[in-house]
């Protein structure tokens, strides 16, 4: 999708692909397939580029700062990205800068989860402060019984990324993240595209639903967000692109509490599944900001193209045969569909749906059907 940005501004783009498969290296004919963390394939692979960026986090950073010391510039940079890359560190960050957060602690052991759990009361939530992605490496721990699981999670791998096997023990760098359990009502993100120098842009706020760890459905404008509250949620955001320095698109996942609040959930630094909406629902997209800012491009407006736009991601279920379904899906004029070339599997992401229109209700309604359509029956 940034390939489909970077097309029409002349802007051509390389990737390095983890396998000639990948959704990635299906559109972009400039493919070198390597490892991402190996760093002689990383420096290589940067000798013929002006300037780097990722589409996930795990990029280590130490191998970053290695690429920025030869002379390229990687946007975001390691220094901020670190703050995407572990919850821990984002949680001191933004603690120090005064930012809502919920009421955190770094435990080391099974003992210290249940001391914390005493302290704001149970459940609370434990997590892998790296490595987690979709709601893997989040527990909620609802009594004493629970506390030991994280940790012996920990041994485990943890995402598609880390390369930990058990027998190497605990990664040394990854700890585990007791939060208080937020009884939130719901979920909200906001997105900042910044570019080197400072320039930054906001997109409306956006009311996001997660399943399991899994963004199922985004509204954006945020319904019934007051346009204080929306502001105030606005110059979080871009307070915190600016205090972290972040070059590129800043996500940054919100919980809303009863009374109206909000507090930090996390923090990413890439274009961001609760900004796909802005394809077709702001004059200019997520993805086309992010290629501007890491061009150091003027960045583009990030209105809204309609009174409201729903995205709803298409996730595996019982239809194997997505472009098999689209007669039907596009019988609905208004519906348009992003399919990603995966391979279908129960529960994964293989696109999303999006219709803008003046009645929020309405387009919920019109981008489920379409995603349940392209689904089948959910896994
Ligand atoms: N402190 C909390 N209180 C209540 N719910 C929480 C808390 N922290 C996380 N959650 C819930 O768990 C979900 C996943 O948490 P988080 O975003 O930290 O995990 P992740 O696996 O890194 O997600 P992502 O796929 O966005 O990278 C959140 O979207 C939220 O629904
Ligand atoms: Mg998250």
């Amino acid at each position: 999708m940034m390939n489909e940005a970077a097309t029409p501004l002349g802007l051509r783009v390389r990737l390095l692909a983890e396998a000639p498969q990948t959704s990635a290296a299906q559109v972009v004919p400039a493919t070198t397939v390597g490892d991402y963390a190996d760093e002689a394939t990383v420096l290589a692979f940067a000798d013929h580029v002006d300037a780097v960026t990722f589409d996930h986090e795990h990029v280590p950073t130490a191998l970053l700062a290695r690429l920025e010391a030869a002379g390229t510039p990687v946007r975001p940079g390691p220094a901020a990205l670190e703050f995407a890359q572990d919850k821990a560190a984002m949680r001191a960050r933004l603690s120090a800068m005064g930012i809502p957060c919920p009421a955190w602690r770094v435990v080391s052991t099974p003992d210290a989860l249940a001391d914390f759990a005493t302290d704001v009361g149970w459940p609370v939530i434990a997590k892998t402060s790296r490595g987690g992605y979709d709601g893997k490496g989040v527990w909620k721990v609802t009594g004493p019984d629970g506390v030991e699981e994280p940790f012996t999670a920990l041994t485990h791998a943890l995402g598609p990324t880390e390369r930990h096997t058990d027998a190497d023990g605990p990664a040394p760098d990854v700890v585990i993240l007791a939060e208080e359990f937020v009884p939130f009502t719901r979920e909200l993100s906001v997105l900042v595209a910044r570019r080197p120098g400072g320039q930054a842009v906001v997109y409306p706020v956006t009311e996001t639903v997660q399943r399991d760890g899994i963004c199922h459905e985004t509204t954006t404008p945020a319904p019934g967000l007051s346009p204080e509250r929306a502001a105030g949620i606005e110059a979080l955001g871009l307070r915190i692109a600016e205090e972290l320095g972040v070059v590129g698109i800043l996500a940054v996942e919100l919980m809303e509490r009863p009374t109206g609040e909000v507090v930090v959930n996390e923090l990413a630094m890439r274009p961001h599944n609760t900004g796909h909406w802005s394809i077709e629902g702001a004059v200019t997209s997520q993805f086309e900001n992010h290629v501007r800012a890491v061009a150091d491009l003027p960045l583009g407006s990030t209105a809204l193209r309609a009174p409201s736009a729903v995205m709803t991601n298409v996730l595996g279920g019982t239809n194997p045969d997505l472009v098999g379904s689209l007669s039907c899906v596009l019988a609905d004029p208004d519906v348009r569909v992003h399919l990603y070339g995966k391979g279908v599997k129960p529960g994964r992401k293989v696109g999303h749906v999006t219709v803008l229109d003046a009645d929020v209700e309405g387009a919920r309604r019109r981008a489920r059907a379409a995603a349940a359509v392209l689904e089948g029956e959910r896994a």
